[in-house]
């Protein structure tokens, strides 16, 4: 089968991209929540919500690779055919720029922690080793990147449902339809 030749994504692709999507947004909300809330008065709930955003940050890593490797050695939909140029163009860049942050939110948080000299346990199941060595001053800097990041990637995210709601409301074409869970 060619490459591009189905109507609709597969189940696999719809699971990953909306356990993904979620995932992301939750994690952007909880990243914001705990690093914002008072040390002293919620010290308790604040360390667990480090752990679990940490552990869940790393699953969303894995799930990415899972997602790049099925994206490339499976077939998928392509592009509407009424779509105008610019739209496609436009489509692939976002999703582009979705991908780079869905790796580099993950590994940045990792770097951060690892500067840090903080461990990254999983679910406190194991313990990753340290993604770059000890460097206080160097947490800084990937402590803006990884803030920064959030905001950039809550923007993008935006931008990538306002396209599929165009295409579903004023265009009324499937491009939405097909990325859904039940829809045929
Ligand atoms: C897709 C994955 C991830 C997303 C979308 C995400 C998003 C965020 C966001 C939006 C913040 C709030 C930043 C701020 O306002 O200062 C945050 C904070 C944080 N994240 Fe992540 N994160 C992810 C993965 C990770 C991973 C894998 C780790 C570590 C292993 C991590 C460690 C941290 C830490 C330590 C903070 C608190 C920073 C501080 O206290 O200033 N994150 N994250």
């Amino acid at each position: 089968m060619n490459k591009h030749s189905l109507q609709q994504y597969s189940a696999t692709a719809k699971l990953l991209h909306w356990i993904i999507g979620v995932t992301i947004i939750t994690l952007i909300c909880v990243g914001i929540y705990m690093a914002n809330i008072d040390f002293d008065g919620n010290g308790g709930v604040r360390s667990q919500l480090y752990g679990l955003h940490k552990s869940t940050g790393i699953v969303v890593l894995g799930l990415m690779v899972c997602r790049v490797l099925w994206r490339t050695f499976t077939t998928y939909p392509a592009s509407n055919a009424a779509h105008k140029k610019w739209e496609i163009v436009l489509s692939k860049i976002v999703h582009g720029i979705l991908y780079i942050m869905a790796f580099s939110m993950p590994l940045s948080g990792w770097a951060m922690s690892s500067s840090y000299g903080s461990t990254v346990s999983v679910y406190g199941l194991f313990t990753l080793p340290p993604l770059v060595k000890e460097d206080p001053p160097m947490g800084e800097t990937w402590a803006l990147i990884h803030e920064f990041g959030g905001y950039a990637l809550i923007a993008v995210i935006v931008i990538h449902a306002a396209g599929a709601l165009k295409h579903h409301i004023i265009d009324r074409d499937d491009t939405l339809r097909r990325m859904l869970p039940f829809s045929r």
